[in-house]
């Protein structure tokens, strides 16, 4: 049987005119990538048809590689030719095509205020709506401010209930720590506060307060509300009466409170107060771990030593004071915990609020 011999390049002209008519064909950037690699690439067939150059013969060799050389560049401009006319035409579609004034813009965005401030925002709001001016105070305080003149006795044990950040002197390598700190609280605003005014004076301080503490529910800073009245007869009706309406006021009509008497050494007496669970109505759930209240703020009298120290007889006059943590009552209005999701900034959880 006559066999039927093909010039030796016979398959390199089908590859070179079949890849022309492909490239000439391609309607975009990806088509012709995938041409690119198609046919020139590592695995192509360009590459494949040079392995076969083995099984020629030392005549045919020569004139083939010569001629896929050729073939290769060949290609290599065709495709680049194609790529700069399909670049030509986008960009005479696009410019044809007129702008549509009428398309949504793209919307900027916005900021808005942090939960937390939204809430402290809300308490000042309240308490000013009932006459309490605001005051601030530093949160690198003296220690008389924050415990002594609040009428903590020296080496008293009550300076351990708050985990104090104090500050050391500074180039004296284990000396005792100055008298200054990281304020554990912001009851040194109530000294602070009378010392300037005389009474009678209805006073709210917010601020950043730090203890060395961290879990679930504690962060080493944290915010608090502070809130105190200097008057003639205050009584613990009145302290009760004002925070009944700030709660109601905050957390709706139908929250209820729940006194329950405590220690701090700048009140007598004292007291810490309860809400009834807003999460499961008083009936027991996590949040309340079953007993159906939630603490929110310490507060009591104000001790007649602190109204002393500050030169105010405490004859004359009398007065209550409060403090509640603002992550705390946070937590208790949304219901979220720990409290760190409050503090690390994590815009998925910020921007539902
Ligand atoms: N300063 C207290 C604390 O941080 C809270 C507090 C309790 C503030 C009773 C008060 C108060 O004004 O009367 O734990």
């Amino acid at each position: 049987m006559a066999r039927l011999i093909l010039p030796v390049n016979s398959n390199l002209e089908k590859l070179c005119s079949n890849a022309l008519a492909e490239i000439k064909a391609a309607a975009s950037g990806d088509d012709l990538k995938n041409l690119r690699i198609r046919y020139l690439g590592r695995k192509g067939a360009l590459t494949a048809l040079l392995r076969t150059m083995g099984d020629m013969s030392a005549e045919e060799r020569p004139a083939f590689g010569k001629r896929a050389n050729e073939v290769k560049s060949e290609l290599e401009d065709a495709i680049s030719r194609r790529e700069t006319t399909l670049a030509a035409q986008g960009a005479g579609e696009r410019a044809e095509k007129p702008l549509d004034v009428t398309l949504p813009g793209l919307r900027p965005r916005s900021g808005s205020i942090h939960p937390l401030m939204q809430v402290l925002n809300r308490m000042i709001e309240i308490f000013t709506s009932m006459g309490y001016e605001v005051a601030v105070g530093p949160e690198v305080e003296f220690d008389k401010y924050n415990f002594s003149l609040l009428n903590f006795p020296d080496n008293h044990p009550a300076r351990d209930m708050q985990d104090t950040f104090f500050i050391s002197r500074t180039g004296t390598a284990g000396s005792a720590p100055t008298d200054m700190l990281l304020r554990t609280h912001t009851s040194p605003v109530q000294i602070r506060a009378m010392e300037k005014r005389k009474p009678p004076m209805r006073v709210i301080s917010p601020g950043k307060v730090y203890r060395h503490d961290r879990d679930a529910s504690h962060s080493p800073m944290f915010f608090q509300l502070e809130g105190f009245i200097v008057d003639k007869t205050v009584s613990l009706a009145d302290l009760k009466g004002t925070l009944t309406a700030f709660v109601r006021e905050f957390f709706g009509k139908g929250a209820r409170l729940r006194f329950r008497p405590s220690f701090f050494p700048f009140t007598e007496p004292s007291a810490e107060v309860d809400i009834s669970c807003m999460i499961c109505g008083g009936a027991g759930c996590r949040m309340c771990k079953q007993t159906g209240w939630l603490e929110i703020l310490g507060s009591g009298m104000i001790h007649p030593q602190v109204l002393r120290n500050v030169g105010i007889n405490p004859e004359e006059w009398t007065g209550f004071a409060f403090g509640m943590g603002v992550e705390r009552i946070s937590i208790l209005k949304y219901g979220v915990e720990p409290i760190a999701t409050f503090l690390e900034n994590d815009l998925r959880f910020l921007k539902q609020f």
